[in-house]
């Protein structure tokens, strides 16, 4: 058990917690992966699909983890205990364990980040973009820079919650946002814009029908919004009690998902207009490091200012997002162990490191991990979660309103979660588990 006698951790503002959550939200996942998943899934059903999966079934689970948190105000293994008791204490294991899946290759792409944007102010962009994707990708400099990374990332946690995480996120998020904006509106400026634009907000009902584009939108929803594994759920421990939960719920989704849409804004018109479209349709997960820079590079000079500043927004996104997951195994350890958090953070954070240098050395590896990290264990977190707070939990409406007034929608909340979150979920694990079985045994060799 934590020392009882030191008072809780507290977030030092409301917007502190809210730049820290959308911070945890915002990262790789909007501009990485939601950019080769739209890519490789055909455009804007993909992003409709997507939409509807945040509203449907994200809104939901992040009220009812942001519930769990403030409520237990613990990490998410003793969460679940508080609320569930000792039977219950397995799902918060599996949130520890999907930190440490998700943080292991998570960390090797925020290296990659770092070394891109490091490049851009000192060698510029390489003349041949993927073969040097293909050097720094996998090996020793991948680990070197997977292990700055993840230095940053545990300095920061160290910090503790508000003169760390919230400091940070307080100076990262608005930058980040301005970033985009200006990246935004000089793509917009360049011949051949349109066609990016085209591309991206071309519906194609027939592709967002096919079931395993159903699969993806929900798996990267729950990604993208930092569900299923807790992290939401132990930043809103540190949260005061008279917060309202279903207003923070809405500012957090709808900022991550208008990220994630703006940041198509931003890839697709850039690499349309360089003609560096045969990259990024084959939609891999090198393809927004091998499409870009080489867009970058045919730009000269302001190439590098502007992927220069890409880079730079895309580390920050993915270090305060980092910093939520290394915060879940954090906190569940300072509650277990009655560890430091100076020394959780680096015990903790020094294992994942250890962990991900199979990532690291392999893309193959990270590849995989993605899969089942987020189609198993976020997916499978969210079921969990919603029969949790919908079936076990007493009261979730009262814990949820925090002793305010009893609102309808919450009565709307609790139906969802009790019959139409859990079913949706069901569906979508039934329909990727034969996909993410052959991941799991081709990466152990059986397959
Ligand atoms: N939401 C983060 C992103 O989009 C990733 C993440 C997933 C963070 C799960 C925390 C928990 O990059």
């Amino acid at each position: 058990m934590a020392d009882s006698s030191a008072p809780r951790e507290q977030w030092q503002s409301h917007w502190g917690f809210i730049l820290a959550a959308v911070g945890s939200a915002v990262g790789l996942g909007n501009m990485w992966r939601f950019s080769y998943l739209t890519a490789e899934n055909g455009g804007a059903g993909f992003v409709v699909l997507y939409l509807i999966f945040t509203v449907l079934l994200g809104l939901p689970v992040m009220l009812a983890e942001l519930t769990i948190g403030r409520g237990a105000r613990s990490g998410p293994i003793a969460a679940l205990e508080h609320y569930g008791g000792r039977s219950w204490r397995w799902l918060g294991a599996v949130f520890v364990a999907a930190g440490f899946l998700i943080l292991s290759y998570y960390g090797v792409i925020g290296g990659w980040t770092l070394r891109y944007a490091f490049e851009a102010f000192t060698i510029g962009f390489a003349d041949d973009p993927g073969a040097h994707f293909a050097v720094i990708s996998e090996g020793h400099g991948s680990f070197a820079m997977q292990v700055t990374f993840m230095a940053l990332t545990i300095a920061v946690v160290s910090g503790g919650i508000g003169a760390g995480i919230e400091r940070v996120a307080r100076i990262a998020m608005p930058a980040l946002f301005f970033i985009m904006l200006g990246i935004v509106v000089y793509a917009a400026t360049l011949d051949g814009a349109s066609e990016g634009y085209a591309y991206y907000l071309n519906f194609d009902l027939a592709k967002a029908m096919n079931l395993d584009v159903v699969v993806a939108a929900a798996g990267q929803a729950f990604f993208s919004l930092s569900l299923g594994m807790g992290a939401i759920l132990t930043f809103a421990s540190y949260l005061p009690k008279d917060s309202d939960l279903a207003n923070e719920t809405i500012v957090i989704s709808f900022a991550d998902f208008g990220v994630a849409f703006i940041a198509g804004l931003m890839v697709f018109p850039l690499i349309f207009a360089l003609g560096m479209q045969a990259e990024i349709t084959g939609g891999t997960i090198g393809a927004l490091f091998v499409a870009l820079p080489k867009a970058f590079a045919s730009m000269g000079a302001i190439g590098r200012l502007v992927g220069g500043a890409f880079f730079v927004a895309l580390v920050v996104g993915a270090l305060t997002s980092a910093i939520s997951l290394l915060e879940v195994i954090v906190s569940a350890s300072m509650d277990a162990f009655g560890w430091e958090r100076r020394k959780s953070a680096l015990l903790g954070g020094g294992a994942v490191t250890f962990m991900g240098m199979a990532s690291a050395y392999d893309i193959d590896v990270l590849g995989a991990a993605d899969t089942i990290a987020t189609n198993l264990f976020l997916v499978g977190g969210g079921l969990g979660i919603s029969i949790f707070v919908g079936w076990v939990m007493k009261d979730p409406i009262a814990e949820a309103s925090g002793g305010g007034a009893r609102s309808p929608a919450l009565g709307v909340w609790r139906v969802l979660l009790r019959f139409v979150v859990p079913l949706a979920l069901i569906g979508i694990l039934a329909q990727s588990l034969p996909g993410t079985w052959a991941t799991i045994t081709g990466l152990f060799g059986l397959g």
